[in-house]
């Protein structure tokens, strides 16, 4: 479905945001060599675009009026919104929104974008501005398949994996929030853990060379997850939740002792003393995802 009232340029990209990201995308669309049209709040980030061959639009309106695909980037949706606030008219190009946000988010914007006829796709970037335009980018799209396809020949200029998840617009997103919940707890981890060796005298290069194989175990433990959890089995062959348990009260205390904020410690034991009380303390970790859910949400995910 295209929006009935603009002629706009058939093949134009338009980026709006130029933060890290939307400059990283603009600079991949510019090297694949599609015409792009820039506006970012603060249009001096687009200098060195223009540059290369990138057209500052002075406003948000008329960027998307040259476009057939625009995306933008910005920080969250509530920033789309406000960018979105200065059109008179809607998008007439398929509108992509790689801005990072939670699932329901992405599905009020399709329903933004559905009453005013607008195509939109909502998307999701997995990996670094550094990765985007080579192949270590990642980026997931949702929304009709139809728009994903069409748009594909653009999307493609930032790199790596383009990756269709599904006719529910809201599945990037929910991927992203999942991605990032892992991401945040192991920033968290890795934060922790150099503290509490810090407190002991140990030196961070000297630390981080054991710390690296703690994070190399997570690939295999993933995949066991995933395994276990799609069976509903927890056999623990490796370590039970119950020995969990009493390792990470040894760590608890040690970090108590030493003055390092215990509290993130204290959550994750909080996980595992609920998921022993209610009898799975000779189950695999893998079973903790299970127990953090109401039960609906089990069978739901399977
Ligand atoms: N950077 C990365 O490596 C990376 C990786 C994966 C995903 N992402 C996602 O990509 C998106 C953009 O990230 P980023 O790193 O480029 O920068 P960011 O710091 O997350 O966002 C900066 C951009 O948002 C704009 N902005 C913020 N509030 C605004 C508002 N109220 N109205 C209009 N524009 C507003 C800024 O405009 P001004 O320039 O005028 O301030 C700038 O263009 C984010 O959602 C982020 O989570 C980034």
């Amino acid at each position: 479905m295209t929006h009935p009232n603009l002629d706009n340029q058939s093949g134009t990209v338009a980026v709006l945001g130029l933060g890290p990201m939307g400059r990283a995308l603009a600079a991949a669309s510019l090297a694949a060599g599609h015409p792009t049209v820039l506006w970012n709040r603060s249009p001096a980030k687009a200098t060195a675009l223009v540059a290369r061959g990138a057209i500052l639009a002075p406003t948000v309106a008329d960027a998307v009026d040259r476009a057939s695909v625009v995306i933008a980037c910005v920080i969250n949706y509530e920033a789309v919104r406000a960018v979105l606030s200065g059109l008179e008219r809607p998008p007439s190009g398929t509108f992509v929104n790689l801005s990072s946000g939670h699932a329901a988010e992405a599905r009020e914007m399709a329903g933004w974008a559905a009453q005013r006829n607008v195509n939109y796709l909502d998307g999701a970037i997995l990996t670094p501005a550094p990765t985007i335009g080579t192949p270590a980018a990642t980026i997931l799209y949702s929304g009709p398949r139809t728009l994903f396809d069409e748009s594909l020949p653009r999307l493609e200029s930032f790199g790596g994996s383009s990756a269709y998840l599904g006719a529910d617009v809201g599945t990037a997103a929910a991927y992203e929030m999942a991605l990032l919940d892992l991401f945040a707890m192991s920033v968290g981890g890795l934060a922790h853990a150099f503290a509490l060796a810090s407190t002991e005298g140990i030196a961070p290069t000297a630390f981080a060379r054991f710390a690296r194989g703690i994070g190399g175990l997570l690939p295999d433990m993933a995949d066991r997850f995933a395994d276990q959890l799609t069976s509903g089995a927890f056999a623990a062959d490796i370590s039970t939740i119950a020995s969990a348990g009493s390792a990470i009260g040894h760590v608890r205390d040690a970090a108590a002792a030493r003055g390092v904020d215990p509290t993130p410690l204290q959550a994750v034991q909080s996980i595992i003393e609920r998921a022993i009380a209610a009898g799975h303390g000779g189950d695999s970790y893998a079973r903790l995802a299970q127990s953090l859910v109401p039960a609906d949400a089990v069978e739901a995910a399977r």
